[in-house]
């Protein structure tokens, strides 16, 4: 079992289930390891990630993990799927089995892909308070012009979930192609906006999520583990 937030007392006497007074004992002789260190105090906090050993018995040894991935098109951001390739199993052999995607990718979209275990970290990502951008490429059918611009910044509203979009910075590159910065992440949300327009978005890239941008020579498909740097970054980053 993992532990989220508890403290750590209460960990290890559902763990073994022991009584309270031995897990003070246990605690006490100093026979409880938390990340290698000798702790007594059971209030302590520990988390999921926190490396637990009771008299050399491991009771949880999760390591944390955070990978970015360039998605090629005609994958499915998913861990499973009964018909297509998932973007799991681009990551090739090992155990991805506690993974889960931070910020998901359509079928067709391209580029910079996130997988983590730790739940915390995804759900910091996702929370529209914490405004981390996604930035975003993208190809249109037909040509733009300032009036996407000004409809992006003040807000599209969506009657389904009947909420207004926050305002989101739309750069024109050229005629049909544009760069957005978006700070949530709505159902089709690039599709849909640009749908208002009756403009078939054609191609979607994400360049970045916040102050991470996907390697320019990691390859369609590639995929690599992300520094603890470019982790805590995420964490003290707003736009
Ligand atoms: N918006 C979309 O419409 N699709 C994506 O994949 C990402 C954002």
């Amino acid at each position: 079992m993992k532990a989220k937030q508890a403290r750590l007392d209460r960990f290890i006497r559902r763990q073994l289930n022991l009584p309270q007074r031995d897990v003070q004992l246990l605690l006490a002789r100093g026979q409880v390891c938390v990340d290698k260190n000798v702790v007594n105090n059971g209030q302590m906090i520990i988390n999921e990630f926190s490396h637990i050993v009771v008299n050399d018995q491991v009771l949880q040894a999760l390591t944390p993990k955070y990978v970015m991935l360039n998605k090629p098109k005609g994958v499915v951001s998913a861990t499973k799927d009964p018909q297509h390739k998932t973007v799991v199993d681009l990551l090739g052999p090992g155990d991805h089995a506690d993974l889960h995607i931070a910020g998901r990718l359509d079928f067709n979209s391209t580029g910079l892909l996130l997988l983590t275990n730790d739940g915390r970290w995804s759900r910091y990502l996702a929370s529209p308070e914490n405004n981390i951008s996604k930035r975003y490429r993208v190809t249109v059918e037909k040509p733009l012009n300032e009036d996407y611009v000004n409809a992006f910044s003040e807000g599209l509203f969506f009657a389904y979930e009947g909420i207004t979009t926050r305002p989101a910075k739309l750069e024109i590159i050229n005629d049909y192609e544009a760069e957005i910065n978006l700070t949530e992440g709505r159902y089709h949300q690039i599709k849909r906006m640009f749908g208002r327009f009756q403009n078939k978005v054609l191609a979607l890239h994400r360049l970045a999520i916040g102050p991470l941008a996907l390697d320019t020579n990691l390859a369609e498909e590639q995929h690599r583990a992300l520094s603890e740097q470019e982790v805590a970054n995420m964490l003290h980053h707003s736009e």
